[in-house]
């Protein structure tokens, strides 16, 4: 008798049953080139076709004008857009499919373009000196805002009303993205975080801002349909670095999740080699399995027998694929048969060429 595949057995995610431990990382893919960044029939298609993973997370959608950073994103602050994300929920919930939103603020990474000339908005007047993805082309980021109280304020305010949207859409879930170097991880980390009010200084006050949002979304949407993301040990991308308080910021942040009746912590591995920054940890989900007794999705570079074999080793209970789910709709039938996988085409990741990298990817049956 063949064993069966740990990715492949269902799982309880507090009232949710997942089919399988298959989560479609978020990813954006800049189709929403309307002039509402609201999600049409090709995204519905898209998500349609991948509805046999365990969970679909969706691509970083902004949570208001101010949080947009790329060009062509969706976002989840309009009557269109809630209306066009209700077609997709509906589309999945039909496949028997379930899906989470991920609502994203790029803060610092985003560009005065996207602004009407206006500063992007971050904890501290700091430059991440990266580069923005604007209507005109790549820019060099420029020196943000820093956010005065009542930014921070109207802010939390925006994740609020968010969540309220999120929920009229049909959503199962959402995924706060406090990860990769956008608002939250602005002000987790020092580089980008030299406040010196309840927001900046010490490890508390950083982690502040990501748990007001958390507990404001909590009074309007269940608490154990949010799910969290983080990237502790990323480094030289947008502007963040590693430095010796990182590491125990992630390790506050999520310990203090144990208090929380949350959907799951989500966790990158690092994207860069990091053996050797100082203060960085190399594998992160056997440094932060140990101290978070709630779910724990992994991400970053698996593949079917490295995903089977963290779930087999009980360091995850989920894993998240990006881009074999790009060019693999049905990535979790694959598995299943060990069938061969198709290639991804980077070309068309991001870019507007419609279906063309998005819903042209063939399903192995019809390969075949
Ligand atoms: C095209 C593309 C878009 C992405 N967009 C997002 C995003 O919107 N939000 C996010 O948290 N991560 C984003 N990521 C990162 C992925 O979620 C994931 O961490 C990364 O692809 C590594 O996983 P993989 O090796 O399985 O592809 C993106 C990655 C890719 C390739």
């Amino acid at each position: 008798m063949t064993k069966i595949q740990p990715l492949l057995t269902p799982y309880k995610m507090g009232d949710l049953l997942l089919k399988n431990r298959l989560v479609i990382a978020p990813m954006t893919r800049s189709r929403s080139n309307n002039k509402e960044n609201e999600p049409t029939e090709l995204q519905v298609k898209y998500y349609r076709q991948r509805a046999s993973a365990g969970l679909i997370i969706s691509e970083g959608s902004q949570i208001s004008k101010r949080a947009v950073g790329y060009v062509n994103t969706p976002g989840i602050y309009s009557e269109a857009q809630v209306k066009g994300w209700k077609n997709v929920t509906g589309a999945v919930h039909k496949e028997n499919g379930k899906i989470f939103i991920q609502l994203w603020h790029v803060g610092r990474v985003s560009h005065p373009d996207f602004h009407n000339g206006e500063l992007p908005l971050a904890p501290s007047a700091i430059n991440p000196n990266s580069k923005s993805f604007t209507p005109n082309g790549f820019k060099e980021t420029v020196t943000p805002k820093e956010m005065t109280l009542e930014d921070i304020k109207t802010t939390v305010e925006e994740f609020k009303q968010a969540a309220i949207n999120t929920k009229e859409a049909g959503f199962d879930g959402l995924e706060i993205h406090s990860s990769n170097g956008y608002l939250f991880h602005q002000f987790f980390n020092k580089c980008s975080n030299q406040r010196k009010d309840e927001y900046g200084g010490n490890i508390e006050n950083r982690a502040r801002f990501f748990f007001e949002v958390l507990d404001e979304i909590s009074k309007v949407f269940p608490q154990n349909c949010v799910g969290v993301r983080f990237n502790p040990s990323m480094h030289n991308i947008h502007g963040i670095d590693v430095d010796k308080e990182t590491i125990p910021l992630f390790e506050y942040v999520i310990k203090k999740l144990n208090n929380y009746n949350i959907a799951y912590v989500h966790l990158s591995e690092p994207f860069t080699d990091v053996s050797k920054v100082s203060y960085a940890v190399e594998n992160i989900v056997a440094h932060f399995r140990p101290l978070y007794n709630g779910t724990l999705i992994i991400n970053n570079n698996f593949n079917q027998e490295k995903g089977n074999t963290v779930i087999e080793e009980n360091l995850a209970d989920l894993v998240a694929f990006g881009k074999l789910f790009i060019s693999n709709p049905d990535l979790a039938e694959r598995f299943e048969i060990n069938a061969p996988l198709a290639n991804w085409d980077v070309d068309t990741f991001y870019s507007d060429t419609g279906k063309k990298g998005y819903t042209d990817y063939p399903f192995y049956s019809e390969e075949l």
